[in-house]
């Protein structure tokens, strides 16, 4: 069980962790995760976020360690995914149906769908100021950051940011904020970045201007996944900026599946010749690499190359699921070449440079192909793509 723990005057952090998933909704998640809930104690009684489902009984004997539930008088939900809404059929079955649940005009639609029940929603949207008892809120809606309802919700007298998604981290561990952690928490931090908000990266560099106009003073961000920032929130607030900037780096990642080892060759040839340049490189065979962990190394990367063998006509299955991952997530300004063995028809790689252009990847060289198993020929070939996308990628940065 978790213990309760008071992260500010009367502010507690009361959720559950989750050491066991390994897989959330595709993203493989090593370290477990945590759904954070916040009850704040005051004149009135708010919780902040509830929990996935299965966890509601532990969320409210987490509450009952320090009030009775049925005092709380009332919950925010920033957002409605089912790990921050599911308990809350459960909470309100405890405290009381009638409570009011302030949420975004999105948020009761989206929670009605959700629950079919029309309970006491109470819609908040930006720029207002909500005085709860001794306690005000104010709110700043984050629409697709990253559902349409996800909101965020500030405590100006405590300098507090109940931020939901936005700066979180799947992880679960007995550290429960930055200074304890320190910058072993970043790649998680990134992951979820990669994996939960590149696609919505124009929308976080507009927010977090948004959030500069605003001159908010922020001495804590509590994210409803992770650790919370009380130390520099301003170190994740940094890193966002410039993951979300998408600013290519010198940094080619090799996405690569084989069948019997010539598509292997052929990526460990354009692997060489990236590092012959002296430009960064990982190779990522897809059998041995998750997709999370594949578009959390892309963030940063100039350029990508993808090899696949040709399957059936196609691109193979498990390249596919790559790039379906990475289409959805769109990650920005990146050069692109594609590479694979073929027995008889070979159509790998112009569906993969298909598939860059769709994606918005600039597409190099036409790819090399190779019938069966390379030779030293093929593979010098193969080398010398690498150089092509690496020598491509230093006259990009460097103009
Ligand atoms: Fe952690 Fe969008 O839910």
């Amino acid at each position: 069980m978790f213990k309760p723990i008071e992260i500010a005057n009367k502010i507690y952090s009361v959720g559950c962790r989750d050491w066991d998933i390994r897989d959330f909704h595709g993203y493989s998640t090593y370290e477990g995760t945590t759904y954070n809930a916040f009850l704040l104690l005051g004149e009135q009684n708010i919780l902040i976020d509830t929990v996935k489902k299965p966890f509601a009984d532990e969320l409210l004997s987490n509450i009952s360690r320090i009030i009775d539930p049925q005092q709380i008088d009332a919950i925010i939900s920033n957002h409605t995914e089912m790990d921050h809404s599911g308990a809350i059929p459960q909470v309100l079955n405890t405290i009381g149906p009638e409570k009011p649940i302030y949420c975004s005009k999105m948020g009761a639609k989206n929670l009605k769908s959700h629950f079919n029940t029309d309970y006491n929603f109470q819609v908040v949207k930006t720029g207002d100021t909500l005085t709860l008892g001794d306690r005000t809120f104010s709110f700043l809606e984050t629409r697709m950051l990253h559902w349409p309802d996800s909101m965020f919700t500030y405590l100006p007298d405590d300098a507090i940011l109940f931020s939901s998604d936005a700066f979180g981290q799947h992880y679960s561990g007995d550290m429960f904020f930055d200074d304890e952690i320190g910058d072993e928490i970043m790649p998680h931090a990134r992951k979820y970045y990669a994996n939960i908000l590149l696609h919505f990266s124009a929308k976080v560099q507009a927010l977090l201007k948004d959030i500069g106009k605003m001159d908010l003073k922020i001495d804590m961000i509590c994210p409803d996944h992770g650790i919370i920032w009380r130390e520099n929130p301003s170190k994740i607030i940094n890193a966002y900026d410039q993951w979300s900037k998408q600013e290519p780096q010198k940094k080619v990642v090799i996405i690569f599946d084989s069948m019997w080892d010539s598509t292997t060759k052929m990526a460990k040839a354009v692997t060489n010749g990236v590092e012959s340049e002296n430009v960064n490189v990982r190779l990522m065979n897809t059998r041995k690499c998750h997709r999370s962990d594949i578009i959390t190394e892309i963030i940063d990367a100039g350029a990508i190359a993808v090899g696949s063998p040709t399957l059936n006509n196609n691109i193979f299955p498990v390249i596919s699921d790559v790039m379906t991952y990475i289409k959805g997530l769109r990650p920005q300004n990146k050069l692109a070449a594609a590479f694979g063995s073929y027995g008889w028809s070979g159509e790998a790689v112009k569906h993969l440079n298909q598939e860059f252009e769709e994606i918005k990847f600039e597409v190099i060289d036409p790819g090399v192909k190779v019938q069966y198993v390379p030779d030293e020929a093929d593979l010098d070939k193969c080398f010398e793509l690498g150089v092509k996308l690496a020598t491509t990628l230093k006259d990009r940065i460097s103009s």
